[in-house]
């Protein structure tokens, strides 16, 4: 069985927007892409994988488990890097990280630190002050914190620069 299935996924916007009979099996251990122009339908695809929308009709399971209904349990597994990064305001990068180790009870602070060198980012300022491609940074290195067994990118490299691309 696969770990992520996509079987004839569908959500109608209505206008000939949404996704219509999106298929597609990812294994356990496949590092799996999908590129498309804007509105082709990518986030929408990725946010019935996290649970967030409802599927019109067709399947999205991870773990042999339907995304929607089971999306507290599933979500566990999984590090999610949103398309528009949206933070809490009044808090620091520091803040943030302390936060979200807190929510998912992982406190590997060697994990942490590999993490910020590799992305060279120092989470000292507020949210609200830092630069977007240092939001972004802020939501990759939380993405990847908790080690989790599945990783959801949307637009990972968006924002960044070329090296860090
Ligand atoms: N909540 C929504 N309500 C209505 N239309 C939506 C909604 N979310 C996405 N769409 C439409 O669905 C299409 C796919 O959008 P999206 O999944 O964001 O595309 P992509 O991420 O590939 O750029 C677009 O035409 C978009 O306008
Ligand atoms: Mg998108």
């Amino acid at each position: 069985m696969a770990l992520i299935e996509v079987d004839h996924l569908t959500k109608n916007y209505g206008h000939g927007r949404g996704i219509f009979s999106v298929s597609f099996q990812i294994e356990q251990g496949e590092v799996f892409g999908f590129v498309g122009p804007n509105g082709a339908g990518k986030t929408t695809t990725i946010r019935h994988l996290m649970g967030f929308s409802n599927p019109q009709s067709g399947k999205a399971i991870i773990n042999g488990m339907p995304c929607f209904q089971r999306a507290s349990t599933i979500l566990q597994d999984i590090g999610y890097l949103p398309g528009e990064v949206a933070l809490p305001d009044g808090l620091t990068g520091w803040q943030f990280i302390r936060m979200i180790q807190g929510l998912r009870n992982y406190h590997d602070d060697k994990r942490l630190q590999y993490l910020l060198d590799k992305f060279r980012f120092d989470p000292a300022d507020k949210t609200k002050n830092m630069s977007l491609g240092n939001k972004r940074k802020l939501a990759i290195v939380t993405a990847f914190l908790a080690d989790p067994k599945i990783l959801i990118l949307d637009e990972p490299t968006s924002g960044l620069d070329p090296v860090m691309q």
